[in-house]
């Protein structure tokens, strides 16, 4: 399959302009987090956050399809000594202007850098929330299930007792369990918990996430040949990992520096993208690996 990659300088709010209604299937992206990067690009207040957040509302929410969803990696910031919630205000305003909160991602870095903080521990996980337009959307969880592991071979190889039937919590906490449901499964869901290490090494850009990050969410929730957007693509992450399954992306950054940097890293991939064009005033054509 042929997928293609349009790489786009310019403000996201404008360069989707071009995009007709409904034309992506996921959005997934990491913003510019409050206060952060002030060397590197445009850094927005924690109380400013939610109002240029929803700058970009309208745009996202037009080009999403109505089965599509909305990923955004973000983090909490201290400030003062406290957690300042700027990201929960955000994820409530957009609720309010009609994007639906399906869940909370949590993604766990493993190898987070080690430290001492005298009042918390090692920070090693971010967000990344889901959002849809509505409660029916695209899922495709057989993507990402995981073998349901050795345990079941012992557990359930001759199920007696409370575990031959459904069984009711004991203390009548109205949940229950059926262990006759596992039997024969061969594969079970992951948790929302997505467990990635960090990128180590320099990208030229200083927030990079790990491919395996975006991997994960595409897989999830889009298939071959759908359209995926980054409105936020630093050195475009995204693209790499939605070109490696198979899937068109769309990726925009508002830095000359870092197209070229996502540019060099589709280059070396060498692989199933056709086209990038660099969208500017004259919309330019780079035919790559075509
Ligand atoms: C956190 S970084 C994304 C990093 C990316 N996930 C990666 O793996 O490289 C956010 C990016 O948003 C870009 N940006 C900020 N405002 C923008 C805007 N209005 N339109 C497009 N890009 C913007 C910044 O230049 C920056 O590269």
């Amino acid at each position: 399959m042929k997928t293609r990659a349009n790489i786009h300088l310019g403000d996201s709010r404008d360069i989707l302009k071009q995009y007709p209604d409904g034309y992506f299937n996921l959005i997934i992206t990491s913003p510019p987090y409050a206060d952060a990067r002030t060397k590197h690009y445009d850094s927005i207040t924690p109380e400013e956050f939610p109002d240029y957040f929803l700058t970009f509302h309208k745009e996202l929410y037009r080009v999403l399809a109505d089965d599509g969803s909305f990923v955004i990696n973000i983090k909490d910031k201290v400030v003062d000594g406290q957690r300042n919630r700027y990201v929960w205000k955000t994820i409530m305003a957009l609720n309010d202007v009609g994007w639906l909160c399906i869940d909370d991602y949590i993604w766990h870095k493993p190898n987070a850098m080690p430290g001492y903080w005298p009042n918390r521990l090692r920070d090693e996980w971010e967000y990344c929330f889901h959002l849809t337009k509505n409660k029916k959307f695209c899922m495709y969880q057989e993507a990402v299930q995981k073998p349901i592991g050795n345990w079941a071979d012992k557990r359930l190889s001759n199920l007696s007792g409370k575990s031959a039937a459904r069984h009711n919590s004991e203390n009548e906490s109205g949940f229950g369990r059926d262990l006759n449901k596992w039997v024969d499964k061969d594969f079970v869901l992951p948790g929302n918990v997505v467990s990635v290490a960090v990128v180590g090494k320099n990208m030229g850009h200083p927030a990079v996430y790990p491919i395996s990050l975006p991997d994960f969410f595409i897989k999830l929730f889009s298939k071959e040949g759908d359209n995926i957007l980054d409105p936020f693509a630093g050195s475009g992450s995204t693209a790499i990992a939605a070109i490696q399954l198979n899937r068109n992306c769309v990726i925009i950054d508002n830095k000359q520096e870092y197209i070229d940097v996502m540019k060099d890293r589709l280059k070396s991939l060498n692989c199933l993208f056709s086209e990038i064009s660099v969208s500017d005033s004259s919309l330019k054509k780079v035919i790559i690996n075509s």
